[in-house]
């Protein structure tokens, strides 16, 4: 079966709704990354997520939500939660709360009690939710392990015969997934760095948040965890190495003609590298979170590129996210 592309209209959103309630997939746009889309209620269309995506089936799944679903029906909702939807949703933050009557598969939350909700900021995909009455499972829609898709393209490139359909809203703008925080416990624990920090977040709170993903220790008895984050991850099959924009000199040194540079236009000026060997982060953090994982996923698909060289952004706000993402696939490997 062809994967169906489908645009924004409300017959496509219709189509959309309607193979969501046969138990199909389709893929979903968001303001982060695309995501892959299943019935959350129903076990059978959630399994064939972890197929398509080649999951492995013990890491746990976001559920998707719209404003018309009550997600007191499926959770335990506290202070911190209602504060935190209030301030960022629709918007890339994730919220993990204390599951509510095994309200959801063990397909869907990977054995634990506790289940991650986003509501992301992209009209198409609030629409279809709304209509189906149903919250959706929403991973990104890439095959396990690779980066996430951006564009529609980048869906089609990893999904295409494996899903029904891709509800196509153009590119995404933040470019990396949602920021993951457990709200389970007493202390917000950022467990995956996103757009929102852990300081956009205790603004909001007034109190403390802990941020796993940095080495803060954790108090005594919380040991939290996204399960996803232990997996190789973001990853082009091709070399990738990172580089500071202090270290221009030595990279034209090494660089050879089968290398290709990733960086911002102001730093790719210095560097010894044709037009085709570059990919643009653009001007700041902004455009680099959203523009990283499309030349990642362009590279790795061109024949005779060895390395790709991948500029290291300074650690504020959705840099240190970019960063995460970067030393992921590049395996934490540094320019020598
Ligand atoms: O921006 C995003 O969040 C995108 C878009 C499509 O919404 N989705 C996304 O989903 O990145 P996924 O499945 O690729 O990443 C979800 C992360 C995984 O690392 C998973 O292990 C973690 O969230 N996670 C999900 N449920 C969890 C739970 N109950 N406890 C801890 N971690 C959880
Ligand atoms: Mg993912």
């Amino acid at each position: 079966m062809q994967t169906q592309m489908l645009s924004n209209n409300q017959a496509d959103i219709k189509t959309a709704v309607d193979f969501l309630k046969a138990g199909e997939l389709v893929a979903f746009p968001t303001e982060t990354v695309y995501g892959l889309g299943a019935d959350a209620t129903n076990e059978e269309a959630v399994k064939k997520v972890f197929l398509a995506k080649g999951r492995p089936s013990d890491n746990p799944l976001i559920v998707t939500v719209s404003k018309d679903i009550e997600i007191a029906d499926y959770a335990k909702l506290n202070d911190n939660f209602i504060k935190l939807k209030e301030a960022f949703w629709p918007g890339p933050l994730t919220m993990i709360l204390p599951m509510k009557d095994d309200s959801f598969s063990k397909s869907v939350t990977g054995g634990l009690q506790t289940v991650a909700f986003r509501m992301p900021a992209n009209q198409l995909t609030l629409d279809v939710i709304s209509q189906l009455k149903k919250p959706i499972v929403g991973p990104s829609a890439n095959s396990s392990g690779k980066p996430s898709p951006t564009t529609a393209d980048h869906v089609f490139h990893d999904m295409n015969q494996k899903i029904a359909a891709i509800l196509n809203d153009g590119p995404t703008e933040v470019g990396v997934e949602s920021t993951v925080v457990d709200l389970s416990n007493e202390t917000p624990v950022i467990l995956r760095p996103g757009k929102l920090t852990a300081k956009d977040l205790a603004d909001v709170l007034g109190v403390d948040v802990l941020d796993a993903t940095s080495n803060i220790s954790l108090p005594s008895g919380q040991i939290p965890k996204a399960p996803g984050m232990k997996y190789r991850h973001y990853a082009p099959d091709k070399q990738v190495i990172m580089f500071d924009r202090l270290d221009i000199d030595r990279l034209n040194e090494v660089l050879t003609t089968d290398d290709v540079v990733m960086a911002l236009d102001e730093t790719l000026a210095k560097i010894k590298v044709t037009s085709d060997h570059s990919w643009s982060l653009g001007k700041d953090v902004n455009s680099a979170a959203e523009a990283l994982f499309s030349g990642l996923r362009y590279y790795d698909d061109i024949f005779d590129v060895n390395t790709i060289y991948v500029e290291v952004m300074p650690n504020e706000s959705v840099g240190a996210a970019y960063n995460n993402r970067l030393a992921k696939a590049a395996s934490n490997q540094y320019l020598q």
